[in-house]
């Protein structure tokens, strides 16, 4: 057994549903306090006061009157892909439109032609270092999609790698078969694509289990409304969960269809409409809200302060992509939230922990402290939580622990210089 003692604030979430409305605030905060882990669970925690004997632990960590807390969730990216779209970012600068780059071939189909190039070991490589990156950010569960193949093979290719990474890695990835992420150059039908997805590559996916989600881009330049409703009954049918990149770029009424077939959770919703919202909440549909990429875009960002006043759980994740947003900084995401969302910190760290999990089916094992969940806990070099929002673009995770295990260590004492 593992004993942190002297924890300044341990900030436990708590619950293991996601939280709606006016408990989206209540992260459940014990200062002064005590945790005990017992091989990968969390065993007790409490008031450092009521700590029992000290000698039968194994190990003792004094985590110095700082922060302990659950591992970041980041419930929506598209890690494993090749290439860069550098060029693209400054084109868009320069007042191109993302969605034009799009619908002149470049966009999402020119990282389509790079990870389609890429070999398995190459996307292995890259995608395994972007994994190490997160974990320093305290992330200890992700997820990823494929859809940079739009190819039975490359997609494939994405989704077995993936798979290779979570067997093989300290961090869980999550994977999300989005085979309808744009239309691929052979297709001039999207219609034709969609009915290509659903007979050839999806029961694939699934026979081989290479994904609990599927995802679709119902948005302008990629599916309509009808093309994606088609391809999640599909994969409804076939034992998926469903996920919908939403109102993006355009309302296609996308959050209405989350609600019509019970979505785990609704995406972007930069565009999404009051009727569209409504039926997220009718139906508990999650929103995960995407800042980082509404700040990349240069858009307006969802109305998050809306959809917690009506009661919608809402998550946080980075989408990190190489178009949208390049980024996996957790520091700038919480910030662009509590600043530009007008998100309480306290709503942003549920949502990104306990909501999250719950955007990938897990609020049962982690994205909180509670006994018995997976011990996967961040401490951070601060003296309370508000420092993650006060001290703004500063990564302060000093260590990860994922299931009770010591995977990252930035704390002054681990460094050699
Ligand atoms: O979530 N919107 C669609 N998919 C990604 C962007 C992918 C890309 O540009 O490569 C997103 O923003
Ligand atoms: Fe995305």
């Amino acid at each position: 057994m593992l004993l942190i003692k002297n924890i300044g604030q341990l900030v436990t979430v708590g619950g293991n549903k996601p939280k709606s409305g006016s408990e989206m605030k209540e992260i459940n905060v014990i200062e002064d306090a005590y945790l005990v882990i017992k091989e990968d669970e969390i065993f007790d925690f409490g008031k450092s006061k009521a700590l029992k004997e000290q000698n039968q632990y194994d190990k003792v960590i004094d985590a110095q009157n700082k922060v302990v807390m659950p591992g970041f969730i980041d419930p929506h990216t598209h890690l494993v892909f090749g290439g860069d779209r550098s060029y693209e970012f400054k084109m868009r600068l320069r007042g191109v439109p993302y969605i034009d780059i799009l619908k002149n071939g470049g966009g999402i189909l020119s990282t389509v032609n790079e990870t389609r190039k890429s070999s398995y070991q190459d996307l292995l490589d890259v995608s395994n270092k972007r994994l190490d990156r997160f974990l320093s950010y305290g992330v200890t569960t992700v997820e990823g999609k494929s859809g940079y193949g739009l190819d039975k093979t490359t997609e494939i290719k994405q989704l077995e790698i993936m798979k290779e990474l979570n067997e093989r890695e300290d961090i869980d990835v999550v994977s999300t078969f989005l085979g309808a992420h744009a239309v691929p150059k052979e297709y001039n039908k999207s219609d034709q694509y969609i009915d290509y997805i659903i007979q050839e590559v999806m029961p694939e996916v699934v026979e081989n289990e290479l994904a609990e989600f599927c995802d679709v881009f119902c948005d302008e330049g990629a599916f309509s409304y009808q093309e994606s409703e088609k391809l999640l009954k599909a994969a409804d049918k076939m034992g998926l969960k469903l996920k919908i990149h939403a109102d993006e770029i355009i309302n296609t009424n996308a959050a209405q269809l989350a609600g019509k077939l019970k979505a785990v959770s609704a995406e972007h919703l930069l565009k999404a409409s009051r009727e569209g919202l409504n039926s997220l909440r009718e139906n508990d549909v999650l929103a995960v809200l995407l800042p980082l990429t509404a700040f990349s875009l240069q858009e307006e960002y969802a109305d998050a302060k809306q959809m917690i006043e009506m009661d919608i759980p809402v998550a946080l994740a980075t989408d990190l992509n190489p178009g949208s947003s390049y980024s996996q900084s957790i520091p700038l995401l919480l910030s662009l939230a509590v600043m530009y969302m007008d998100m309480k910190p306290e709503e942003a760290i549920t949502a990104l922990t306990l909501n999250a999990a719950a955007a990938l089916n897990r609020e049962e094992q982690v994205g909180s402290i509670q006994k018995g969940k997976k011990a996967d806990l961040l401490i951070i070099d601060a003296p309370n939580y508000n420092h993650l929002f006060y001290n703004f673009g500063v990564n302060l995770v000093e260590k990860v622990y994922k299931n009770g295990k010591l995977v990252f260590d930035n704390s002054l004492e681990n460094r050699k210089f």
